[in-house]
C-alpha cells in the first residue's frame, strides 16, 4: 500500500475551529480513562433533563445489557425546540427546499414548536399514549420532522419507514413493531415524480387490522382511498389542536425509535434506540463532527428514512438549535447542478452527503459545479460506504474549491451516531479514510478466531464498550441482538464491517464481511432479495451477492435456479427484476440476473457464497478450495455463462 496522501489541519482552521488536536486528545484520552466523569459532563453540558440521572453507565455487553443514565427524566422534543424558544425562537429550525427549484419555505423554531404541539395533541385525541408505536412513512416535507418530534413529545416511538419501500415492505415493519397509527402523505414528490404514499399505505393495511388512524398531510392534493372511521386529514385535525402540550418526562431509557436495517439472515431487524444516550451522543458528534457554530446553515441530504436523516437532519442539529435543510428533491432534478444551486440559494455551511452521489454527479462533470460560487461551504462530509480516492478528491477540489474540510463519517443505524470520523479543527485528513475514533469509541480489529490484533493491520471491527447512543436491543428479539453483536466476540460489540489500521492508527473500513450489501448507502441483507425473487413460481431456488458498481458502490447480482421444465428468457427476467421492485422497493432492483442450472453447495447444503462473489466478480483466477463443493462442476457452468465478464 503506497501511503495515502495527507491534507493536514490549516492553522487558521485549527483555530477557528471548536477543537484543535491537542484538545481532540486530551478529551479523547480522557473518555476513556475516566468515562462516568466525563459522559456526565457531557450530558450536563449538551442536553436539559427535568431530573438528574442516579447512575451515568450500568453496562454488560456480555449479557447485552446497555444502560446509560438511568433515573435521568427528559424530553427529546423539550430539548430540539423548548429551550431554544427564549434565545432563538424566530431563527429558521428548518428550511425546506421542495423538489422543484421555485419552492421554500423557512419554519422558526418558534413555529416548529407550535406544530410539534399541534400534532402531538391530534396523536393524544386518537389514543397514542407514551410507549405506543407510531409509524412514519413520508416525503421530505417539513410534516415529517413535526411528526417524529410530536411522537417524542408525548412518549411515542416512532417507526419511521423509508417512503421508498414498497407496501409489502411497510406492511412487515407495521406488524413487527405493532404500530397503530400511520402517518403519511397523499402522494410524495421526487424528481419531478410523484410517489403514492397513501396508496401504498392502504394496501398495507390490508393486513394490519391494528391500524385505527391514518393521519395524512396533504403534499400534493391528488385523490386518495378514504375509511372516514380511520382516515384524518392532518391539515384539518391540526388546525382545532391546541398549540400547548406539556411534553412527557421520559426515563433516559425509555425507548425513542425504532428503525428497521437489513442484516445478513431473515427479515430486516428493529434496531431500538432509547432517550436520554441517543440524544446526547447525536448533539455532540453534530456540534464537534461538523464544528457546528451558531447561526450556520446545515444540510444533510439524506432521507428521514434512514438513520442518517434521524440523528443528523433531525435530532443532532436541532438539539443543538442549528438551522437544517430539509431537501424534497434529488440531486439531479432539473439538473446535475441542483445541489449547488441549493447550497448558493440558502447559503450553506455545512453540506453531508452520500459517496454515491458525489460518484454521480462526478460522471457530469466539472462544469455543473462551476456555475455556482458555492462560497458559503465550510465543511463538507460523506457517509453510508467507504468513499473511493478518486470521488473524495473530487469533492474536495471540485466542491470545495480545496477550501473545505471533509469529514468521511463512519457509523451505522446501530450505532445512532457517528463513532469514527475526522473533526475539521483537529484530525489531518487522508483520502478514504474515515481517520480516528470520536470520544469514547474504542475500536479493536480482531480475527475471525477473536484474536486481538495490534498495531497496522486488517481485520474486523469490533467496539469494545458500550456508548450512550448504541442501540438497546432488536425490537421483540432480544436474542437476535445478542446473535448479530455480541456474541460473534464475547464482550464486544461487532459491527459487520472490516476495516484496515494504519500505522498512524488510522481507520479505512473496507465494507462489510457479512451478507449485507451497500447499495447506493442503502444497506440491504442477501437473503431478503433472495426471498422476494423465490415467490416467483418459477423460481426453484436463489443466490444474491454483490458486486462492484461505478456509481452504486456495490450491485445486486442474482443466481437463479429455476423449477424443472421452466425456460428461462428475458421476459422472465423482466419479471423477476419487477418482482423484488414490488416486494422491496426500488432499491432493491436487481442489476443481475444469471440463470444457473445449479449453485455451488456443500455436502451438506451449504451455499458456497464465496464462490459466487468471485464469479460475480470476475475474479476467476483465485475461486478458493473448491473440493469441499457436492458437485465442482456447477462451477464452471456459472463460469461459463456468467454475465459479467
Ligand atoms: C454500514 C451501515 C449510518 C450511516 C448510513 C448507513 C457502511 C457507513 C461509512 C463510511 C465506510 C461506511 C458500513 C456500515 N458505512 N458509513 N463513512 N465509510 N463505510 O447506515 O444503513 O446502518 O449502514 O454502512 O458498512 O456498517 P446503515
Amino acid at each position: 500500500m503506497s501511503e495515502a496522501k495527507l491534507y493536514p489541519v490549516p492553522a487558521e482552521v485549527a483555530d477557528y475551529a471548536l477543537l484543535n488536536r491537542e484538545q481532540y486528545e486530551r478529551m479523547y484520552r480522557r473518555s476513556l480513562e475516566e468515562p462516568e466523569s466525563f459522559w456526565a459532563e457531557q450530558a450536563e453540558e449538551f442536553l436539559t433533563w427535568f431530573r438528574k440521572w442516579d447512575r451515568v453507565s450500568n453496562n454488560d455487553l456480555s449479557k447485552g445489557q446497555i444502560r446509560w443514565f438511568e433515573g435521568g427524566k427528559l424530553n427529546v422534543s423539550y430539548n430540539c425546540l423548548d429551550r431554544h424558544l427564549e434565545q432563538n425562537g424566530e431563527r429558521a429550525a428548518l428550511i425546506w427546499e421542495g423538489d422543484e427549484p421555485d419552492q421554500s419555505k423557512t419554519i422558526s423554531y418558534r413555529e416548529l414548536h407550535a406544530e410539534v404541539c399541534r400534532c402531538a395533541n391530534v396523536l393524544k385525541e386518537r389514543g397514542v399514549r407514551k410507549g405506543d408505536r407510531v409509524c412514519v412513512y413520508m416525503p421530505m416535507i417539513p410534516e415529517a420532522v413535526v411528526a417524529m418530534l410530536a411522537c417524542t413529545r408525548i412518549g411515542a416511538v416512532h417507526s419511521v419507514v423509508f417512503g421508498g419501500f414498497s407496501p409489502s415492505a411497510l406492511r412487515d415493519r407495521i406488524q413487527d413493531s405493532d404500530c397503530q397509527v400511520v402517518i403519511t402523505s397523499d402522494e410524495g414528490v421526487r424528481g419531478g415524480r410523484t410517489v403514492p404514499l397513501k396508496e401504498n399505505v392502504e394496501k398495507a393495511l390490508a393486513e394490519c387490522p391494528n391500524v385505527h388512524t391514518v393521519l395524512t398531510v396533504r403534499r400534493t392534493g391528488k385523490d386518495v382511498t378514504w375509511v372516514d372511521s380511520r382516515d384524518v386529514w392532518y391539515h384539518e385535525a391540526i388546525q382545532s389542536a391546541s398549540a400547548e402540550c406539556e411534553p412527557e418526562q421520559m426515563d433516559a431509557e425509555d425507548p425513542l425509535f425504532i428503525l428497521y436495517t437489513s442484516g445478513s439472515t431473515g427479515k430486516p431487524k428493529g434496531v431500538l434506540h432509547t432517550t436520554g444516550g441517543y440524544l446526547l451522543q447525536t448533539a455532540m458528534t453534530f456540534k464537534y463532527v461538523f464544528d457546528y457554530h451558531d447561526g450556520e446553515i446545515y444540510w444533510c441530504t439524506a432521507d428521514v428514512g434512514w438513520v442518517t436523516g434521524h440523528s443528523y437532519i433531525v435530532y443532532g442539529p436541532l438539539a443543538n438549535g442549528a438551522t437544517s435543510l430539509v431537501f424534497e428533491g434529488v440531486p439531479t432534478y432539473p439538473d446535475a447542478g441542483r445541489f449547488w444551486q441549493v447550497v448558493d440559494k440558502h447559503k450553506v455551511n455545512i453540506f453531508y452527503t452520500a459517496p454515491t452521489a458525489i460518484r454521480a454527479l462526478m460522471g457530469q462533470g466539472e462544469e455543473p459545479v462551476k456555475q455556482y460560487s458555492r462560497q458559503s461551504l465550510r465543511i463538507l462530509g460523506t457517509v453510508g460506504e467507504p468513499i473511493n480516492p478518486e470521488a473524495w478528491e473530487w469533492y474536495y477540489r471540485v466542491v470545495g474549491d480545496e477550501r473545505c474540510r471533509i469529514v468521511d463519517t463512519w457509523w451505522q443505524t446501530e450505532t445512532g451516531a457517528i463513532m469514527i470520523s475526522a473533526l475539521p479543527g483537529a484530525i489531518d485528513l487522508k483520502p478514504g479514510s474515515a481517520t480516528l475514533p470520536f470520544f469514547g469509541v474504542e475500536p479493536q480489529l480482531v480475527d475471525n478466531d477473536g484474536n486481538v490484533l495490534e498495531g497496522a493491520t486488517d481485520g474486523n471491527l469490533c467496539l469494545t464498550r458500550a456508548w450512550p447512543s448504541m442501540m438497546r436491543t432488536i425490537y421483540g428479539d432480544h436474542e437476535r441482538f445478542m446473535n448479530t453483536y455480541l456474541t460473534h466476540y464475547t464482550g464486544k460489540y461487532f459491527t459487520g464491517d472490516g476495516a484496515r489500521r494504519d500505522a498512524d492508527g488510522y481507520y479505512w473500513i473496507t465494507g462489510r464481511v457479512d451478507d449485507v450489501l451497500n447499495i447506493s448507502g442503502h444497506r440491504m441483507g442477501t437473503a431478503e432479495v433472495e426471498s422476494a425473487l423465490v415467490l416467483h413460481d418459477k423460481v426453484a431456488e436463489a443466490a444474491v451477492v454483490g458486486f462492484p458498481h461505478d456509481v452504486k458502490g456495490q450491485g445486486i447480482y442474482c443466481y437463479v435456479t429455476l423449477v424443472k421444465g421452466a425456460e428461462p428468457s428475458e421476459e422472465l427476467k423482466k419479471e423477476l427484476v419487477d418482482l423484488v421492485r414490488k416486494e422491496i422497493g426500488a432499491i432493491a432492483k436487481p442489476d443481475v440476473i444469471q440463470w444457473a442450472p445449479g449453485l455451488p453447495k456443500t455436502r451438506s447444503g451449504k451455499i458456497m457464497r464465496r464462490i459466487l462473489r468471485k464469479v460475480a466478480t470476475n475474479e476467476l483466477d483465485n475461486l478458493g478450495d473448491t473440493s469441499t463443493l457436492a458437485d465442482p462442476s456447477v462451477v464452471d457452468e456459472l463460469i461459463e455463462n456468467r454475465a459479467n465478464r
